[in-house]
């Protein structure tokens, strides 16, 4: 690990307003903060992980007030389903902060305390354009046609005495301190945005707001009269939750601390921070990593807009672990990304289902069936095997890097290489094939898919904990989850022995894209919405429904009538035999059950083992003119799919009988 001079590891997300529930975007950077607080405690670092909620400011007394309760009973409400939401996501955050907190805002004015008496704070009038969504004041050149560049209004005019912290004082110490650590801010196109910002004089910062105008907010030590601004007061969490000053944990995480963000308040992170840090005498924090947006329906979620996606109503539709997987899979971490449900169940099917889930699946049948359920010992390592093993090693490092990079997506590439390698590496060994002639190739072959999928499990767990332990259990190593490190890594042929290795039900069971995603809309305000809009779900916005009428004048498919259709006999089948086909790499030979006993030759050697196929049930085009292929006649065909992952049967949702007709 680079940064090896500690063994600690502090990672925060932004605390969020409770002037909203949780979404997708705040589930998105509390499990990338999950993701690497566990590979850190995986690589045995000494880890806090922190998240909370951000309770004042005039944003969440507007929300209150229009919530009808106190604000009080409102924050408590909203910050407790944050809380809530977590544990369903399975979020091991070890301490959650409240910017109500009592101690808390001790340590805002602590901090207020000590800058006032540093003399970088001062007392003045102040006229500025304020937006309140921002919780910020603007310069003429920020705005954009007079407004908002992030909600699009008009900013009100305030004007009031307030006080302000020297922040121009720090500019030049700022700009020199990222010159002198590249990756202080990353990645690299956030670290050149702050640098852009810093290339204008920096303003003071207002960093009070008051009583009279607004009262929900922390005192400020030396003026009764003010509250502190939200921003000064809400960055402060970082080091107060940790125990600041004196604090065993301030001690032990401030120097290794990491923050998690998205683009969107980068400014306070990347300029206002930093400067409070130094004006208080405190070190910088170590790393700002920062992330893009998601946004839905190609633009931005909004509760005006009714598109809010709620984490855990995926979670629960789909598995927690496919959702995590997904969504650290699909964004490339700095860079914004479009969500949608048909892309989740796309990587679910694909990458989960087909590739993982049959690399795990397919060899523990055969250590069950060949050996009872006992993994064979490990034999002497042929040039094939060697050749396996080294992939493995370099993912295992290359993963390691990607990782503290927070390149998520780079890391998730890697191990999905290693488990098409070694599906692949199953496919030319043939150990169906060997089963026959050579019991003890058979062994050193599964042992060696078992190592592979021990370490996968392993480089995983931070992602998927869930389906990562329950593989861990079913390779039966007695110790599951953190009890196997990554520098368990290291030793190949750990899975000698074992017992029991377990048959257990699929781990992601295939998602039907057309039934699922027209079932259970996932937000039922969202649905009613574009209900009354009489549109459907992605034709929201207007572009795209103009879009989409064009593409089909382009691409008008050619029409059949019913009677064409009906020409097609479609049946249900049952594969009773599967056999290969001397002298063909790809066809196998099966007798199909459709009502009545069928022989049809099929393009799946590559894609199924023997074995998988048996009892399988399978569409049957009934009526297609025999073929004769090496040497076989073929009365009919199987129905599959294919994409660029491979080929997939098309199977009955439930089970049929044979012979049924597919209307
Ligand atoms: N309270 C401040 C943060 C103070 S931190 C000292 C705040 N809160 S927020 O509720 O608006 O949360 C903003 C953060 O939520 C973003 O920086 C990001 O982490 C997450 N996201 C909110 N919407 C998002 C997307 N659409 N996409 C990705 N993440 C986004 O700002």
């Amino acid at each position: 690990m680079k940064e090896s001079s500690h063994n600690s590891f502090y990672i925060t997300t932004p605390i969020y307003y409770v002037n909203a529930e949780p979404h997708i975007g705040h589930a998105y950077s509390t499990i990338v903060a999950d993701v690497i607080a566990r590979f850190y405690r995986l690589s045995g670092f000494e880890t806090f992980f922190l998240t909370g909620t951000d309770e004042h400011g005039d944003k969440v007394v507007e929300a209150a007030e229009s919530s009808g309760e106190t604000v009080k009973a409102y924050v408590d409400r909203i910050s407790k389903t944050f809380k809530d939401t977590w544990p369903g996501l399975d979020i091991t955050n070890d301490y959650f902060v409240r910017t109500t907190d009592k101690s808390h805002q001790d340590t805002v004015r602590e901090i207020l305390s000590r800058v006032y008496a540093k003399g970088d704070i001062y007392f003045s009038e102040y006229e500025g354009k304020y937006c309140i969504g921002c919780e910020r004041f603007y310069t003429d050149t920020e705005l954009v046609d007079g407004n908002c560049p992030i909600h699009m209004s008009e900013p009100k005019l305030i004007r009031e005495e307030n006080y302000f912290f020297r922040m121009g004082k720090y500019q030049d110490w700022l700009i020199d301190y990222i010159d002198k650590h590249p990756d202080f801010i990353r990645p690299e196109r956030y670290r050149n945005e702050v640098l852009a910002f810093l290339k204008e004089p920096l303003e003071d910062l207002c960093i009070s707001r008051p009583k009279k105008r607004l009262s929900w907010g922390i005192s400020l030590p030396f003026d009764d009269n003010y509250v502190t601004y939200v921003w000064f007061d809400a960055l402060i969490n970082y080091i107060s939750a940790i125990g600041y000053p004196e604090g065993e944990q301030f001690k032990k995480f401030w120097p290794v601390a990491q923050h998690v963000i998205a683009k969107d308040i980068l400014k306070p992170h990347g300029i206002y921070w930093p400067c409070m840090l130094k004006a208080a005498g405190i070190e910088p924090y170590q790393h700002l990593n920062v992330h893009g947006y998601w946004n839905v329906d190609a633009g931005k979620m909004s509760k005006s807009l009714g598109n809010i996606v709620r984490p855990l109503d995926l979670a629960k539709k789909y598995g927690l672990d496919a959702f995590r997987y997904f969504l650290l899979r699909d964004m490339v971490f700095g860079l914004d990304s479009d969500f949608s449900e048909e892309s989740l169940v796309r990587r679910l099917n694909a990458d989960l289902a087909n590739d993982f889930g049959n690399l795990v699946s397919r060899s523990m049948t055969m250590a069950i069936k060949y050996f009872d359920g006992l993994m064979p010992a490990p034999a002497k390592l042929e040039e094939a095997d060697i050749s396996l093993k080294e992939a493995a090693l370099k993912v295992i490092e290359d993963y390691k890097d990607m990782m503290e990079e927070f390149a998520f997506h780079k890391a998730l590439i890697a191990v999905w290489g290693l488990i098409g390698r070694a599906n692949k590496y199953i496919d030319s060994m043939k150990p169906w094939a060997m089963a026959k002639s050579d019991r003890q190739g058979l062994g050193a072959v599964l042992n060696n898919v078992a190592e592979i999928i021990r370490i996968v499990s392993v480089l995983l767990w931070p992602f998927m904990p869930q389906t990562s332990e329950k593989i861990q259990h079913q390779l039966g190593l007695g110790v599951v989850g953190l009890d196997l490190p990554l520098n368990s890594l290291k030793e190949w042929g750990k899975t000698e022995k074992v017992r029991p290795i377990s048959k257990a039900p699929p781990l992601f069971p295939r998602v039907n894209p057309v039934r699922e995603l027209k079932r259970a809309p996932l937000d039922t305000k969202h649905m009613k919405e574009q209900e009354l809009r009489g549109s459907k779900r992605r034709d929201f916005h207007p572009d795209r429904v103009k879009l989409k009428k064009e593409e089909k004048v382009r691409d008008e498919p050619e029409l059949i009538s019913l009677e064409e259709l009906e020409r097609l006999d479609l049946r249900v089948g049952i594969i009773k035999e599967a056999e290969p086909i001397p002298g063909s790499e790809k066809l196998v030979k099966l007798t199909v059950d459709i009502g009545e006993e069928r022989t049809i030759v099929a393009g799946l050697a590559n894609h199924y083992q023997i074995d998988e196929l048996k009892n399988k049930q399978v569409i049957v085009l009934t009526n297609l003119k025999p073929v004769k292929l090496m040497g076989v006649e073929s009365r009919g065909m199987i129905l599959a799919t294919e994409d660029e992952r491979g080929v997939y049967l098309l199977i009955p949702d439930k089970e049929s009988k044979p012979g049924s007709k597919i209307r």
